[in-house]
């Protein structure tokens, strides 16, 4: 394993340290994500770890996690998470966050604001003064072109997400913003007819950030 998926990885455990017995799960989506589910199928397994449920918040989740062994629920059934544990493709110093680059950030939103505790999982990579991840927006076919305008009218380039449908059927924009004021603009954008949700994440913000390090360290980042 390189140093990179190591600092992955190593984040991803030290998240089960705020994994209690009973507790319902959100499990978010991606490579760094992957590392956590593994873990927790792992401490399931050897019993470590009782009554836990899991809500995935993709289908690619839910069918690894299935794998591994972990008991899954859906929103229907238990609409309050415990705590919901997500990767993210850019975090700022205030922890806004962006999302979306699996293209699951509609779902991971809901999961999140679901949640009582949130904690993301990031390599050093993530971590950034300046957003500059072109932003996720989640987008039904029959609205692209009309989205497609009103996000340019507000300076954004969208770009369309060659082959890729949301596990809704939606398409996505990776939409490019010079600047982006992370409250306004997740507002803004969500305001565009067609728009389903967006990869910004401000106002449902983690509480805890941890961190992986190519050098082996981790840090845990608390909200203040
Ligand atoms: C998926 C996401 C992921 O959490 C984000 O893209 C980070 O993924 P990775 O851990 O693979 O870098 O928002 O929609």
């Amino acid at each position: 394993m390189n140093n990179l998926e190591n600092a992955k990885k190593i984040a991803a455990e030290k998240a089960l340290d705020f994994v209690e017995n009973g507790m319902v799960l959100g499990l978010g989506t991606g490579s760094t994500v992957k590392y956590f589910l593994e873990a927790l199928g792992r401490e399931i397994k050897g019993g470590n770890l009782k009554e836990v449920i899991g809500i995935p918040s993709s289908k690619n989740t839910e069918r690894i996690s299935r794998e591994l062994g972990i008991p899954l629920a859906t929103l229907d059934e238990y609409h309050e998470i415990d705590l919901d544990v997500d990767g993210a493709d850019e975090v700022d110093e205030k922890f806004n966050l962006i999302k979306g680059g699996g293209g699951a950030h509609t779902r991971e939103k809901i999961v999140a604001t679901a949640s009582k505790k949130f904690v993301v999982i990031v390599d050093e990579r993530k971590l950034v003064g300046k957003f500059t991840f072109p932003v996720p927006v989640e987008v039904l076919k029959f609205s692209k072109k009309l989205v497609e305008d009103q996000l340019r009218e507000m300076g954004g380039v969208p770009k369309l997400r060659e082959n890729f449908l949301t596990d809704e059927g939606n398409i996505i924009l990776d939409t490019k913003f010079l600047v982006i004021q992370a409250e306004k603009l997740e507002v803004r954008i969500n305001e565009i007819s067609g728009v389903l949700e967006n990869g910004i994440f401000s106002r449902r913000k983690p509480e805890k950030v941890v961190v992986g390090y190519r050098d082996g360290k981790v840090k845990v980042m608390e909200r203040k």
